[in-house]
């Protein structure tokens, strides 16, 4: 495995791709990019989906791709605004003549655009079209208008074109477009590369290693809330806390975090992609989104909420009154580990890494039935730790835990601080990564984590 290059080591960087046929080029620059350490999230034009799917990209990159300017992400945050946000620099490439005009006025009729304007990065741009239309003085215009706005253009060059003419036009050799994004996040202060500010304004600490990096992790967190009718519900004592550790722990690490986060009483770490889920249904609808087949790939999945087991049948539309008292009919919810578990495995292309799934288990004396959830829930990992104990379990800082695995007899972790508890999960995880992707016939699959060998 040829290590990265390294010289946009832990950089967050958006890739637009506008309607081009050489958007077929980009997917091989944002390799160029992983290859380079960088963390790439895509934004695509509607035309330049119908040129590359979406699928390679969001497989590839380990983020959704946003296409569509009106959409929202599962946090509730305009997807644009949030990419503009978090992203180090923006790289264009290929830019059509429609877009370049487009940028030039300010019309923000598409992602790429929008996420331009939203921003305050460096924008490094690389047009590709007909030579005709490169030379043209409207589109020559534009060009001069983005060198205004400072942003670095990467020029074209002469040859033979799609089309079959010979001019300029045809997108700069991908190394060059590499380098000029080297070049302008050089000009960056360290600590805006290592971390930045999000929407809500809070700083961003940067990861303090790498060995996550190019990792998507998902993880739930916190208990679920089944309505009895608008004002009352049926919870647990979950406050989150645990879950907030491991994802604080995989993001010092270097990974991507998407945080599915029930009823807590602690704040998601920043520099998480949180998508909120106050029910099972919620919760289990997010996991659906967000894991295959419907949703992206993903290496790592941590089930730390506490899923409600039970829910009222017919919650009310309108606050129950007390004088009648209240009987309430309950249904049992479904298993969502064992039911994301089921799906991802069978949505696995043959012979493809596959990701390592976590689960834990809030046990109350006795860990007898720890080994058969392990089986039942299709898990690699079941974290076990006995609630009645003081000092560990709901709302502690504080957890001693027992780590269940296939593979390895059972550990025994002393009474540990919750980050301390992520952080030697998380190295057992990665371990059994190692392990999945040394049996698996395309090793590459498994993401950025080996960058050099994504695809080949
Ligand atoms: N879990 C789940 N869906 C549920 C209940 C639990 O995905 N409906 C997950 C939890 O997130 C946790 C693991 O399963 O990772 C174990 O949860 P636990 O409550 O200990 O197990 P249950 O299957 O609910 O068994 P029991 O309530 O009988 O202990």
């Amino acid at each position: 495995m040829t290590e990265p290059a390294g010289r946009m080591k832990d950089r967050r960087v958006a890739l637009g791709i506008t309607g081009s046929i050489a958007a077929y080029k980009a997917i091989e620059l944002m390799r160029m990019f992983q290859n380079e350490g960088a963390d790439v999230r895509v934004l695509m034009t509607t035309s330049a989906v119908e040129f590359v799917g979406t699928l390679t990209l969001e497989t590839l990159s380990h983020h959704p791709v946003d296409s569509d300017v009106l959409a929202l992400q599962g946090d509730g945050r305009i997807g644009h605004i949030a990419a503009a946000h978090d992203v180090e620099a923006i790289v264009v490439a290929p830019a059509t003549a429609h877009w370049l005009g487009a940028m030039a006025n300010g019309l923000a009729g598409d992602t790429v655009t929008a996420a331009c304007l939203a921003a305050s990065v460096p924008v490094i741009v690389a047009p590709a079209m007909d030579g005709g239309m490169y030379a043209h003085p409207a589109t020559q215009a534009n060009v001069a208008r983005l060198k205004e706005f400072g942003y670095r253009i990467v020029e074209p060059e002469s040859g033979v074109l799609a089309s079959g003419l010979v001019g300029q036009g045809r997108l700069a050799a991908l190394g060059s477009i590499v380098d000029a994004t080297v070049a302008a996040l050089n000009g960056l202060p360290a600590a805006t590369a290592a971390g930045g500010t999000r929407a809500g304004g809070r700083t961003v600490p940067g990861p303090t290693r790498t060995d996550m990096a190019g990792l998507r992790v998902v993880i739930t967190a916190g208990g679920t809330a089944e309505p009895i009718d608008p004002v009352r519900f049926i919870g647990n004592r979950s406050t989150g806390k645990m879950g907030v550790a491991v994802a604080g722990n995989a993001l010092d690490r270097g990974a991507a975090v998407t945080l599915i986060m029930g009823n807590a009483s602690v704040e998601p770490p920043a520099g998480a992609h949180v998508v909120r889920a106050e029910t099972a249904a919620e919760m289990q609808a997010a996991l659906r989104a967000l894991t295959p087949p419907a949703g992206p790939r993903f290496d790592v999945l941590i089930m730390a909420a506490a899923v409600a087991d039970f829910r009222p049948r017919s919650p009310s539309t309108t606050k129950l009154g007390r004088s009648a008292g209240l009987t309430l009919e309950m249904d049992a919810t479904p298993d969502l580990l064992a039911e994301t578990s089921e799906r991802v495995r069978a949505s696995l292309p043959a012979g493809s890494r596959r990701p390592i799934l976590v689960g834990f288990a809030a046990e109350t004396g006795t860990f007898e039935r720890v080994v058969k959830k392990l089986e039942s829930k299709g898990v690699d990992l079941l974290v076990a730790n006995d609630v009645a104990e003081p000092g560990s379990g709901f709302g502690t800082d504080t957890d001693r835990v027992t780590i269940y695995s296939t593979d390895m007899p059972l550990e025994e972790l002393p009474l540990l601080p919750k980050y301390e508890v992520a952080e030697l999960l998380l190295d057992r995880v990665l371990i059994r990564l190692e392990n999945a992707a040394a049996k698996s016939d395309i090793p590459a699959d498994a993401g950025a984590h080996q960058p050099a060998e994504v695809g080949q």
